[in-house]
């Protein structure tokens, strides 16, 4: 073995041994290049700092002449309008607001990203200051593929979204009857089924069981500590799951799998009053996300209830949300679920809101928590004011995640053309904001008017009750939104 690298050593240096070309000026260390290879690693000193018989040569222009891009409507507008620049179609998108000319983006650049960011590329003449990156698209999370296809998961947590301390996210599919392999974690997971459904169980410390099926819109909790199993039917599903911790890995979670490989074969044999042999078959290693035989259609047939009987009603880790109406609004609709309702996700309140074309989210905050946002369909921008002067404005997508810091301002405006579907969690025991319009619509006139000098007749139209959404015109180059009162 020995001899063997020794002279597979040689062979290598003899093949790589050519003296790697030399900086012309001065003697480098000699460098090992494969053939072919030329030019010099390091450049002559002689090219430091200034020199007056060094001129660096005219660049070209680096100016882009006007017919080489288009600008998008509402570009040249006054950049305090702040007005949605919608940059998914024009020609070599430009970086100008308020203006028609300048400033330009030479490059280097990938346009997609800034097509997707305009309220990054173009900043709204509002923003101002510092405040932290709010947003994180799943697409640019590593996804982990389970075994052989069943499925894949990809995580945001701090590592991603540094801001995001109180909650963290998965974005999970399984595969037609995949399982999620038996496992419980540290942190506390709320879950929200995005499309298709799945089977769920359970077991709590006092040996009372849960086991449910799960459809889309339906959410599921499960306290830390509590182990449990996720399967999907024979249509497969994919589920949102958010967690109480903002540097939970889905990479770190407990196994069944592990639990028994991790454990001396004599423990675990003893621990079961059973042969070594027993779990001579058991995977060596993990399963995590992996095909499963259908679960049968009939859930009586797996219902494992032991002499503590199911875990109650009031207790139980699940809730068909997907089957509560919404409450409708002009411009959208919202519905609440916290433990008012939901008792058992201590802690996790959460709103599933639409918003129509032009209409938005209105503007408000969150008085005891960080806002874990999640969008499901259409595009919206949000802009985080943050104390004393600074905001800032980020776009999304369906498949992004935001995130704001308690108690920042923000609204959502929905900036497509398609119902926006967005889903805010909180860590929070109740579904609690404060709305803008009410804060002004029930504080005394005159105060609100020795504030921001407004007219009697717009103190009249300020509504006394929340409106959550506010309507808008699709047609988003609208400055004038003078309608009736809310
Ligand atoms: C669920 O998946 C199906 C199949 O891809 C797709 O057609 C449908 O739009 C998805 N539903 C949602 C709510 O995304
Ligand atoms: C499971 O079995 C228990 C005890 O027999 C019963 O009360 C319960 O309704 C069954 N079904 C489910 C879905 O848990
Ligand atoms: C919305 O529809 C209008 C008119 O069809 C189109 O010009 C615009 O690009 C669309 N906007 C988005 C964000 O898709
Ligand atoms: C805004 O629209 C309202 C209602 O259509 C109209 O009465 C008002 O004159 C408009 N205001 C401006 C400044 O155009």
């Amino acid at each position: 073995m020995k001899s063997l690298q020794a002279s597979l050593l040689i062979c290598i240096s003899q093949t790589w041994a050519a003296p790697a070309p030399q900086a012309s000026s001065s003697a480098v260390d000699p460098v090992f290049g494969p053939p072919g290879a030329s030019g010099s690693l390091r450049p002559s000193p002689d090219l430091v700092g200034y020199d007056s018989s060094n001129h660096v040569s005219k660049s070209p222009s680096t100016e882009i002449p006007p017919d080489e891009f288009e600008l998008a409507p509402g570009q040249s507008d006054d950049a305090d309008l702040g007005l949605f620049i919608d940059l998914s179609k024009v020609k070599n998108p430009q970086p100008i607001r308020g203006g028609t000319t300048g400033p330009t983006d030479p490059g280097p650049r990938t346009e997609a990203y800034d097509r997707l960011n305009s309220d990054l590329f173009i900043p709204p003449g509002t923003d101002s200051g510092d405040v932290a990156n709010a947003k994180w698209p799943f697409a640019l999370s590593h996804n982990r593929h389970g075994l052989a296809g069943a499925g894949w998961a990809r995580n945001q947590n701090q590592d991603q979204l540094p801001i995001a301390t109180a909650m963290a996210g998965v974005d999970m599919r399984l595969s037609p009857n995949a399982y999620r392999e038996l496992h419980w974690h540290k942190s506390a997971e709320w879950a929200l089924m995005l499309n298709g459904s799945a089977r769920i169980a359970a077991v709590n410390e006092d040996g009372q069981n849960f086991i449910d099926d799960v459809t889309e819109g339906d959410v599921w909790f499960f306290p830390a500590g509590i182990p449990h199993s996720i399967q999907a039917f024979e249509n497969g599903c994919e589920f949102l799951l958010v967690f109480s911790d903002g540097a939970f890995s889905e990479e770190n979670t407990f196994l069944i799998t592990e639990l028994i490989d991790r454990t001396p074969e004599t423990v675990v044999a003893k621990n079961f009053r059973t042969s070594l042999d027993t779990f001579k078959n058991a995977p060596d290693k993990q399963l995590w996300i992996f095909p499963g035989t259908p679960a049968p259609e009939d859930i009586e047939k797996q219902n494992q209830t032991g002499p503590a009987g199911l875990i109650p009603k009031e207790n139980t880790y699940s809730f068909h949300w997907s089957e509560q109406q919404p409450y409708r609004v002009p411009g959208g609709s919202i519905k609440i679920l916290d433990p008012e309702t939901f008792p058992i996700a201590s802690g996790f309140s959460a709103a599933l809101v639409t918003v129509e074309p032009g209409a938005m989210r209105e503007m408000h905050w969150h008085t005891t928590s960080d806002e874990w946002t999640y969008f499901i369909q259409g595009q919206a921008r949000l802009t985080v004011y943050q104390a004393p002067s600074s905001s800032r404005t980020f776009d999304f997508s369906a498949g992004d995640v935001g995130y704001v810091p308690v108690p920042n301002a923000h609204y959502l405006e929905n900036t497509g053309n398609e119902t926006l579907i967005f889903l805010e969690v909180l860590r929070a025991s109740r579904y609690a904001d404060i709305s803008v319009n009410q804060w002004l619509g029930i504080t005394p006139k005159q105060v609100v008017k020795d504030h921001l000098k407004v007219e009697d007749a717009f103190l009249d139209t300020l509504p006394k009750v929340k409106p959550f959404i506010v309507p808008g015109n699709k047609d988003l180059l609208t400055t004038n939104f003078t309608g009736s009162p809310l």
